[in-house]
């Protein structure tokens, strides 16, 4: 467990998520709860100061969630966002109506009270970002207004006596330009946290963790190329060196050059035992003639599963098999009612093992976020290339491959997808984009090449900017990289004349094609 934390309790909005994520940038552990937690669950995390998140709903209608009791008596301070503030006046003697207008998106708040340790050291005049129908017309007993909005009266409002505050813009999202800075002082200046959860910490209690949960058993690790199973491997190597062995399924349906690096990385680079299984016959076999994104998710998700099954019973003695499940993963599949969102699609790495798996789970990353875990990558060591490769989803080039797959469509697209990556590389913008990739699409069209007429492969690329891979903008790649891209694909790869650039943004378009 954590020496200190900050836990944010979550009343439903879109931003929960990220206020933990901000605050564990600043340093400082985070976790998020639903707002109904025990508090006996809140004492083993040792917080030092409570969120209230922001949320959906009206906080004096009916089965509104409202400001739990234990958080008034637990003598911590506390910062309510958005419905957080609300919450805490509707209990505390305030009074919160619905607003005539509301108020959604910029704005620009004055502090009139800059001494609040919470705007230490900030500006007078602030940009923020408002996302609220309900609002503040009476303050609680012990609060004074702090910052005002042409529109909000108690844009901020605070019991310095307390150490109680309430915002009624987000300082969670980017464009709050202060909004790190709000929520570190509060923290710090606020809450006495001290810090100190670094790559190193991060590293360091996971290492110990895993000590603790495997004792002398023996653990297998699947790796798909990607960077969360390659960190969790890392990890796992570093605390319990040789009881693992990483397998790695080649499936023929990975990135030009991907297996022959994830063998050289593992055995040479970090000498943690490897079992290269190459099933890409296998694999290839059991999709063939399959066109349905779902069907072919679910071929895969289960030969995955025989092959580990498979391998651990040739190892002998295996108990544990770990996984590169992430945070953002737990909250989504955990909290009640974010769980009714419509299936999308079948991840398979999450939930998606067999009821009657015999192996019991280990999965370093659980708390973590992806920029937490690439900075636990860099380190153990992790190659920096390596770190920062965009995901890869488990099924790999199948749900790239509209339509039925095949071997040479398969290596169509690898050959399209590499090209791509090596013009992004030398245009340095690699890490600009958070995942880039080409699609083969189900069509063929009508092209002219030197004085012949062609019929042939129309391939498609995708590159999207992201915070969270949840939702995604498409990225505004440099004219002559996308025209250059085109032109070696066409060029360099058989059997494709014709390359289309994806401008949708996530919603409505999801960032794979299937
Ligand atoms: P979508 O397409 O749902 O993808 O917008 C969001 C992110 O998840 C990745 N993805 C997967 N990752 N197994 C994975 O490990 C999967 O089955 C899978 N499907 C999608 C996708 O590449 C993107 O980063």
């Amino acid at each position: 467990m954590p020496e200190e934390s900050i836990i944010v309790l979550d009343f439903g909005s879109q931003y929960s998520q990220l206020i933990v994520r901000r605050l564990r940038e600043a340093g400082v552990y985070s976790e998020l709860l639903p707002f109904h937690v025990d508090y006996t669950a809140v004492q083993a995390l040792r917080p030092k100061g409570v969120v209230l998140s922001g949320g959906p709903a009206s906080v004096y209608l009916p089965g509104a969630p409202q400001l739990p009791g234990w958080v008034v008596n637990s003598g911590l301070p506390v910062l309510g966002i958005c419905y957080g503030m609300q919450a805490i006046a509707h209990a505390l003697g305030g009074s919160v109506v619905a607003s005539t207008e509301r108020e959604y998106g910029p704005a620009d708040i004055t502090v009139d009270h800059p001494e609040s340790p919470l705007f230490a050291a900030l500006d007078l005049q602030q940009r923020v970002w408002m996302s609220h129908g309900d609002k503040l017309t009476r303050l609680p007993q012990g609060f004074h207004p702090i910052a005002h909005s042409p529109h909000s009266a108690y844009a901020a409002m605070g019991d310095e006596e307390r150490r109680w505050y309430g915002l009624q813009f987000h300082p969670e999202v980017v464009h709050t330009v202060h909004g790190r800075d709000l929520i570190r002082n509060f923290a710090y200046r606020v809450s006495g946290c001290v810090g100190g959860w670094t790559a190193e910490a991060i590293a360091e209690q996971a290492i110990q963790r895993i000590r603790d949960q495997v004792g002398s058993g023996r653990v297998i690790c699947g790796l798909s190329g990607g960077v969360d199973s390659a960190v969790a491997a890392a990890l796992i190597g570093k605390a319990v060196g040789d009881q693992l062995t990483c397998i790695f399924v080649d499936t023929g349906l990975l990135r030009l050059g991907e297996a022959e690096q994830v063998i050289e990385t593992f055995r040479n680079h970090l000498h943690i035992p490897l079992v290269a299984v190459n099933a890409a016959e296998d694999f290839l076999s059991a999709l063939e003639g399959v066109a349905d994104p779902e069907a072919k998710r679910k071929i895969i998700g289960e030969k995955f599963v025989r092959i580990f099954e498979r391998e651990a019973q040739a190892l002998g003695d295996v108990q544990f098999l770990a996984q590169g499940t992430l945070y953002p993963d737990v909250i989504e599949s955990t909290a009640a009612d974010r769980n009714v969102a419509a299936k999308i699609k079948t991840h398979h790495n999450v939930g998606g093992l067999p009821a009657d798996m015999q192996l019991r789970l280990v999965e370093p990353l659980r708390y973590l976020f992806k920029d937490e875990v690439r900075a636990v990558g860099l380190e153990l060591g992790l190659p920096e290339e390596w770190v920062w490769r965009h995901p890869f989803p488990g099924p790999g080039l199948a749900v790239r491959i509209l339509g039925p797959v095949t071997h040479e469509r398969a290596e169509t697209l690898r050959r399209a997808d590499a090209i791509f990556q090596d013009e992004l590389r030398r245009f340095g913008l690699y890490r600009d984009v958070q995942q880039a990739f080409a699609v083969l699409l189900p069509v063929q069209s009508v092209g002219v090449m030197g004085d012949y007429r062609t019929y042939a492969d129309a391939v498609a690329l995708r590159a999207v900017t992201t915070e969270d891979f949840m939702t995604a903008d498409w990225a505004r790649l440099p004219d002559g990289l996308l025209q250059g891209t085109a032109s070696r694909i066409i060029n360099e790869v058989q059997g494709v004349n014709r390359v289309v650039y994806d401008i949708t943004s996530k919603p409505p378009a999801t960032i794979e094609w299937e």
